[in-house]
């Protein structure tokens, strides 16, 4: 829907009442600017001086730009949705740790999407044989606060990394009890055979998830295939956007998302889990996702996109890397048909990725970049926190401490934090261990999510 009102006070600069969600300018009305759009100055024209305009005006304001210009609308969870708890191993890794095998059913009928959800979960006695042996080492379990130096208390609930897998749940343990997906796979899937996730594909991702590492670590992982929400490819019919017959679309990206929301749904149910320490992780388009699901869900309490890149990370202007029109153009079904109406001028739109960043505020994030990703283009990543900063600072939540970018292979951690490695685009265990120290440091106590 066009507002001409609104077409002509965006370009005079004039001040306005809040955007009303269902009217926005066509794209060819909106005004170019070439610079990374600040977060803290509204459509109207008018700069945000406080905390409570940011939440209860720009925020939602950048929201409903967001969901119409480039992801679509992400729908509320459906009425119908169930969880049931399949299986649970107690005696995984050797007896370190519970697997649970959940089934997330996102609507009654046969036909309705399900997400296969594997959880990991570190073993309490486990865990507190880590904390006597190295009190200092398992942030994760020492709680809010400084170190603890009394005898340590059995943990009972453990903060969790969520994230998106691309082969399989079964891909990234050896144990072969492990359901494998049933939904269609992308036929590069390691093991995958008339598109279809085999057996062959057990165990091929152990090293780029570490699983392991994190239960020593004190944290649990949740973990599930992206297809199972929506498959990979533009006609697909059988995902949740087909499902739930959207009036106004939703790209892949957001249907990621969304399915990081429903798993969410059921974490916050599950007695093991600290339902305040929620993290997100994601590697490439699941760090899309990843972002996304942090900016549009509240109880996301920590979001580490990694090598997100366009539509994720990385800033949509610009000439470095993966362009608005190259990812619209390779994979049509991640963003709405809007975000193709900037192809050619990405300066037009009324936000960039600095902005997605700022609607996490003022829970921690972290960029994690490879020294080799060119694609996702890692100096403008870094120029996306330094434009998501104001918004921490004006939420008096830190923000960016790192004045350029960080040498490779130095965590200098903060509230918002920049991190690059030498190497290629991927995911490994060291990725892994800088995810676990940035937790330990930022997320040891509830982070208040102040309105
Ligand atoms: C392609 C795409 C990227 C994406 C990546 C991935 O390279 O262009 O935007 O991040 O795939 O998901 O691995």
């Amino acid at each position: 829907m066009k507002s001409t009102f609104l077409v002509v006070a965006l370009q005079l600069g004039l001040a306005l009442p809040l955007l009303a969600v269902d009217s926005f300018p066509d794209v060819a009305q909106l005004p170019a600017q070439a610079a990374l759009p600040d977060p803290l100055v509204m459509t109207n024209g008018q700069r945000v001086t406080n905390q409570r305009e940011w939440f209860r005006q720009r925020r939602p304001e950048l929201k409903a730009l967001f969901q119409h210009y480039m992801y679509g609308t992400l729908p509320p969870k459906p009425k119908d949705m169930h969880f049931s708890v399949d299986r649970v191993d107690k005696n995984f890794f050797a007896g370190k740790a519970t697997a649970k095998e959940i089934t997330i059913s996102l609507g009654n009928t046969p036909a309705a999407p399900k997400i296969q959800l594997l959880l990991v979960i570190p073993n309490a006695h486990h865990t507190t044989a880590l904390i006597t042996a190295d009190p200092s080492g398992a942030g994760a379990l020492r709680g809010p606060g400084p170190t603890a130096t009394a005898a340590p208390a059995m943990p009972t609930t453990f903060p969790v990394f969520l994230g998106l897998n691309f082969s399989g749940n079964h891909a990234l343990v050896t144990d072969t009890n492990i359901a494998l997906p049933v939904t269609w796979m992308p036929k590069a899937s390691p093991g995958c055979v008339d598109n279809h996730a085999t057996d062959a594909g057990r165990g091929t991702q152990v090293e780029s998830w570490a699983i392991e590492q994190s239960i020593d670590r004190g944290y649990a992982v949740a973990t599930f295939y992206y297809g199972d929400v929506e498959p990979d490819r533009p006609d697909a019919k059988e995902g949740i956007r087909a499902q739930l017959k959207l009036t106004n679309e939703m790209g892949a990206i957001a249907a990621w998302a969304w399915g990081l929301s429903r798993a969410v749904d059921y974490l916050v149910t599950d007695k093991d889990i600290n339902p305040r320490r929620i993290a997100v992780v994601g590697h490439s388009r699941n760090g899309k996702a990843a972002a996304l699901a942090a900016a549009f869900d509240d109880r996301i309490a920590l979001a580490i996109p990694l090598q997100a890149g366009c539509g994720g990370t990385s800033p949509s202007r610009g000439k470095t890397g993966e362009s608005v029109r190259n990812i619209n153009e390779r994979f049509p079904h991640w963003f709405n048909g809007e975000f193709k109406k900037f192809n050619d001028e990405p300066e037009r739109l009324p936000f960039d990725q600095n902005c997605l960043v700022a609607l996490i505020a003022p829970r921690p994030v972290l960029f994690s970049c490879a020294t080799e990703d060119a694609w996702s283009n890692p100096a403008g990543q870094f120029e996306v926190l330094q434009a998501a900063d104001p918004v921490y600072r004006l939420l008096d939540a830190g923000g960016l401490d790192a004045r350029q970018m960080p040498e490779t292979s130095t965590l200098s951690v903060s509230r918002l934090t920049y991190y690059i490695r030498p190497g290629k685009h991927s995911m490994t265990k060291h990725d892994w261990k800088v995810f676990l120290d940035f937790a330990d440091q930022q997320m040891t106590g509830a982070i208040p999510f102040t309105r």
